[in-house]
């Protein structure tokens, strides 16, 4: 291997999301390929993305890759299904890292995995508005028929923690009983935020649904990606610095906390940015 290609191979991945969701792919990465380096950013400032228009999910996404570039990364994940909506495209042409999103592994997945062709999403405004799920669901299966439900109210819950609260089930039951004419045994959880609910989402639903968390598929995909360019870290060459960063617009604590209540790993500071500076 060539000394350039040896040194990214030990460079970390760069993972974002508006705040605590793309915790959720940052956890499979760590199970998926736990020889890579991980620097994460959550724009804890600017949560939600959910409500917010394309040109700024483009502009806040274009300074966080800039941001993930300046780390040094050799790949970057858009942990977001809003800004893999919105941006993705747009900043795979800016920057020349590899870069993937989390609605084509999830879209791929659930086309495949449903029996009865009738898939539900639930996501963001910004998300089930692009139709983004539908459009990708369609290439791998024509035929299918997809329903899509806006969830905007499950982010900030999520955000405060409130994974179990009853105002949270209550929430997340007046918007799933959008699905109750469709017959969908298949649900895509199309906002990383999400999977943080799901045994409160999978009892609402019951078993005959399958719930997708597209992150499970996002990390195959790096994996797959990292091993096409030559760039995967089996974990052979213990690089200085830490493995797992993490980098904050607001509130550097709260977010530390959370982290540490679902990441396999304890850490040790979550270090608070500028992002638009
Ligand atoms: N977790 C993000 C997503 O997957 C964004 C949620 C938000 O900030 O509204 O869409």
């Amino acid at each position: 291997m060539s000394q350039s290609l040896d040194n990214k191979k030990y460079a970390p991945v760069g993972v974002f999301d508006s705040g605590v969701g793309g915790l959720t792919v940052a956890r499979e990465i760590m199970r998926q390929l736990p020889g890579e380096r991980i620097v994460y950013f959550g724009d804890t400032a600017r949560v939600p993305y959910g409500s917010k228009s394309r040109e700024t999910i483009i502009r806040y996404s274009r300074q966080i890759c800039r941001f993930l570039q300046d780390k040094g990364v050799k790949a970057i994940v858009v942990a977001c299904n809003t800004a893999s909506a919105f941006a993705l495209e747009q900043v795979s042409l800016e920057f020349p890292l590899p870069i993937i999103g989390v609605v084509e592994p999830g879209a791929k997945v659930a086309a495949l995995a449903t029996r009865n062709g009738h898939i539900g999403v639930i996501g963001t405004e910004g998300t089930i508005g692009s139709q983004i799920y539908t459009k990708t669901i369609h290439v791998y299966r024509p035929g299918a028929e997809v329903v899509g439900k806006p969830c905007p109210l499950l982010v900030p819950l999520v955000e405060e923690g409130w994974l179990k609260d009853s105002v949270t089930i209550e929430v997340a039951q007046r918007y799933l009983s959008a699905f109750q004419e469709s017959d969908i045994d298949t649900l895509i959880m199309g906002c990383t935020h999400y999977p943080l609910l799901r045994s409160t989402l999978q009892r609402i639903l019951g078993d005959r649904v399958n719930l997708v968390n597209p992150a499970y598929e996002t990390a195959q995909e790096l994996k797959a990606l990292l091993t096409e360019h030559g760039i995967c870290n089996d974990g052979g060459k213990d690089e200085a610095g830490l493995q797992y960063q993490f980098y904050v617009s607001d509130a550097a604590e709260k977010f530390k906390s959370f982290a540490n209540s679902i990441l396999p790993c304890e850490i040790e500071e979550a270090q608070l940015i500028h992002i638009d500076e």
